[in-house]
């Protein structure tokens, strides 16, 4: 196709997006694969409603279901928000949507996260009893690395979810969303193991499930790191019951 054909055709999709989306109503700035970084985007921190707290997960979810604030925003199939419990003891935080999440719009379906929800089973918990999200909502193509500006433009979405879920516990998954929620650059290695604190929560960091997949040797420190986010959760839970007040006759 001639570069001039190439650009008619751009135009023309742009123009009856740009149609589709004024009829419903929506803000969104659309943006062809391919055209990103081209032209200028006046337009990247767009939000609709930026200024409302949300005081619910689907109204967080509304508020951002529309993102654009970095280009990531412009490329999804989904804005992979988050799933299971909204009043979860234990919050799960991944990378970033790949492949499968992007079309199904929910975070962990694929081969990794059929792996997390086998290594929650082990530990006698479900999907549904605990929340799973993302570092990032948006897939990153080809599934790179997550940016620094995407983690910084996503980052308000994540502190949100933690302030409404009000998780006791949070497992992050992996270097990317160890070294995001921590603020650190040192490796699973030294990172895993052993309890952290964020901003009140105890946090506790253990290898990814796709890292599994490809190194059998983080089998055996992943099952050492989610047995004891299990034995954290049973103590937490036991002295809740223990509070006064609270004891049965
Ligand atoms: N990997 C992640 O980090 N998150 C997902 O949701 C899926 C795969």
């Amino acid at each position: 196709m001639s570069r001039q054909a190439l650009l008619a055709d751009l135009i023309r999709e742009t123009a009856e997006v740009v149609k589709q989306e004024g009829e419903q109503g929506l803000e969104t700035l659309y943006m062809p694969a391919g055209l990103e970084g081209s032209l200028p985007m006046p337009e990247r921190n767009r939000r609709s409603r930026p200024d409302t707290r949300a005081d619910t997960l689907d109204a967080l979810y509304e508020k951002y279901h529309r993102c654009t604030a970095c280009t990531l925003g412009f490329r999804r199939k989904h804005f992979v928000f988050g799933s299971g419990n909204e009043n979860a003891d234990v919050m799960f935080v991944g990378e970033a949507p790949g492949a499968n999440e992007d079309e199904q719009g929910q975070p962990f379906v694929g081969a990794a996260g059929k792996l997390l929800t086998r290594i929650l089973n082990a530990i006698d918990f479900t999907r549904d009893e605990v929340y799973i999200t993302n570092i990032l909502k948006c897939r990153p193509p080809n599934n790179r690395d997550p940016q620094p500006d995407e983690i910084d433009a996503c980052d308000a979405i994540l502190k949100e979810q933690i302030r409404l879920v009000q998780p006791r516990l949070i497992c992050a998954l992996g270097r990317v969303a160890a070294q995001a929620l921590l603020k650190e650059n040192s490796s699973i290695r030294t990172l895993r193991g052993r309890f952290h604190d964020y901003h009140g929560v105890k946090l506790l960091v253990t290898y990814h499930p796709s890292g599994l997949l490809h190194n059998p040797a983080y089998k055996r420190p992943t099952w050492e790191d989610v047995q004891m986010l299990r034995k954290e959760y049973d103590r937490i839970v036991q002295s809740d019951t223990k509070a006064p007040g609270s004891t049965s006759p």
